[in-house]
């Protein structure tokens, strides 16, 4: 059966090199796997009250809905001072309320950090996978995806050209397919 990942990418710019990433990803999986974006744009920052009135936003709803039909999750992100940008916190918020309920549970993940810089986002990567980790993810640990001076690797298109990044993310979306089939066997 296919195995469906929901991709959520921390920036909203319509330009992402993130997105750009998250794309060339996408063109690399077997067949047995679909990929694609998961919509958070239209989120409102999260606000307890709701949840606790049992008022929650329809975005909020929405999303969380649309997370069901999710056999895994990847994230794609850029890095904001260090850290992780505000949009893809909020979503993982969102999702982990209620308590109950969180969307994220026992999905395998997988985090790739992307960045015009030498870094490669390694800052937000990292918060990324310690927010993770309480929402019982298990998030592949090998290999790490670090995407530096991404504007380097894509041509006037914007599609990946760099044949060892392209080599590199091979291999990563490889090891995330085989780990996603272990983390949901027992499941399916
Ligand atoms: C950045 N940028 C950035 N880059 C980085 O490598 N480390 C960082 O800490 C930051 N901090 C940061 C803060 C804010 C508020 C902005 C707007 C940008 C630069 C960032 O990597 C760059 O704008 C990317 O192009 C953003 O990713 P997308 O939108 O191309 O996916």
């Amino acid at each position: 059966m296919t195995k469906k990942i929901g991709v959520i990418i921390g920036s909203l710019r319509k330009d992402s090199f993130s997105r750009k990433i998250a794309k060339a990803l996408t063109r690399m999986l077997p067949s047995s796997f679909e990929m694609e974006e998961v919509e958070i744009d239209e989120l409102s920052m999260y606000n307890q009250d709701f949840d606790d009135e049992g008022t929650p936003p329809a975005s909020w709803t929405a999303f969380r809905d649309s997370m069901k039909k999710y056999d895994a999750v990847l994230f794609v992100t850029p890095e904001y001072n260090r850290s992780v940008p505000a949009v893809i916190k909020n979503a993982i918020d969102i999702g982990s309320r209620p308590y109950s309920e969180n969307v994220w549970n026992g999905k395998p993940g997988a985090v790739v950090s992307v960045s015009p810089g030498g870094l490669g986002g390694f800052g937000a990567n990292h918060h990324l996978r310690q927010a993770l980790v309480v929402l019982n993810v298990p998030v592949m640990p090998m290999p790490e995806s670090y995407i530096a001076n991404v504007a380097t690797l894509l041509d006037e298109k914007g599609t990946l050209r760099d044949e060892r990044t392209q080599e590199f993310l091979q291999k990563f979306i490889d090891a995330f397919t085989v780990w996603i089939v272990t983390h949901t066997s027992k499941k399916s």
